[in-house]
Formats: C-alpha cells, structure tokens, sequence
C-alpha cells in the first residue's frame, strides 16, 4: 500500500475548500492517515521546494505557501501517488480535466489549491518533511 504527501494551499483553506477537497479524496479512495493544519514560514517553504529554486517563480511560490495556513497530510491507498495526481488535476487549471480538484477550485497556476508528491522518493522525502511516524495512524 502506496503513501503520498498532499498540502491543501492556502488559496483553498482561505476558501474554506478543506472538506470539500478531502471529500474528493475520500471518494477516489484515499485515505487520510494524518492530518494537520499549520502556518508555514518563508523559511520552511523554502526549504519544502527547494527543487524549484532555479524557476522563475520560486520567490512567488513560497510568499504565497507562507501567506495562510495550510493543511498537510498523509494519504494512502494503491497506487495512492497517481491517484492523488489525478484527482488533482493538471497544474494549470485551464487544462485540469473536468471534475478535478484544480478544476474546480484552483483560482490560476500558481494557486491552484494542492499540492501532491510526485514519485515514491519525493512521498517519502516530503512525508517525513512534515510527519513523525507516530503521527500517521494507518
Ligand atoms: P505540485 O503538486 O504543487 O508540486 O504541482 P505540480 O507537480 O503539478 O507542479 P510543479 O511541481 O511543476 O510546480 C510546483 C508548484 O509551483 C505548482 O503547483 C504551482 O503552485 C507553482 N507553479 C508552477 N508553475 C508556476 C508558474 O508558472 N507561476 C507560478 N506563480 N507558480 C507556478
Ligand atoms: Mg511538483
């Protein structure tokens, strides 16, 4: 059984979009096994997607995931890594397939609501990121 790292951003729990999006989740038969709400600073969002520190909009990207809360948890099921990406949905928006978290609810490409790992390597890395093993009760 697979595990994945999902964020809710803060454009959605702005929103008030975190049931809703969990209810997608849930339906595609992802299970939450860990949960938390929590303020992420510009260091800590830096440091979370230091992969994109070359791209342009690496500076936006962390002023805007230390902006609100947000929501990190674990999610798990099998194939739970392309599950999860598929009920996200694709970056844009305006190219998410109808149906689709960022479809629905992602207001542009850079707030586009959540956030999913995207390979066993990077779960793993982002999962123990955020997560104790003794805070995920699967
Ligand atoms: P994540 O699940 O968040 O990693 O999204 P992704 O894998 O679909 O996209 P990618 O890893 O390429 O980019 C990471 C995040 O950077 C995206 O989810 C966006 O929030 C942000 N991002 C990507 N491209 C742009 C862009 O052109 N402009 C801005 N402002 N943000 C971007
Ligand atoms: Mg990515």
């Amino acid at each position: 059984i697979e595990r994945t790292l999902s964020i809710i951003k803060p454009d959605a729990t702005k929103r008030n979009l975190t049931g809703k999006i969990n209810a997608k989740f849930e339906e595609a038969g992802l299970r939450i096994v860990a949960q938390k709400r929590i303020q992420l600073t510009m260091e800590q969002a830096g440091k979370f997607y230091e992969v994109h520190k070359e791209r342009p909009f690496y500076g936006e990207l962390c002023e805007f995931m230390a902006s609100e809360p947000v929501v990190v948890q674990v999610l798990e099921g099998e194939g739970a890594i392309a599950k999860n990406r598929e009920v996200m949905g694709a970056t844009n928006p305006a190219e998410a397939d109808e149906g689709t978290i960022r479809k629905e609810y992602a207001l542009s490409v850079g707030e586009n609501s959540v956030h999913g790992s995207d390979a066993p390597e990077t779960a793993a890395e982002e999962i123990s990121f955020f997560f104790s093993g003794l805070e995920i009760v699967g």
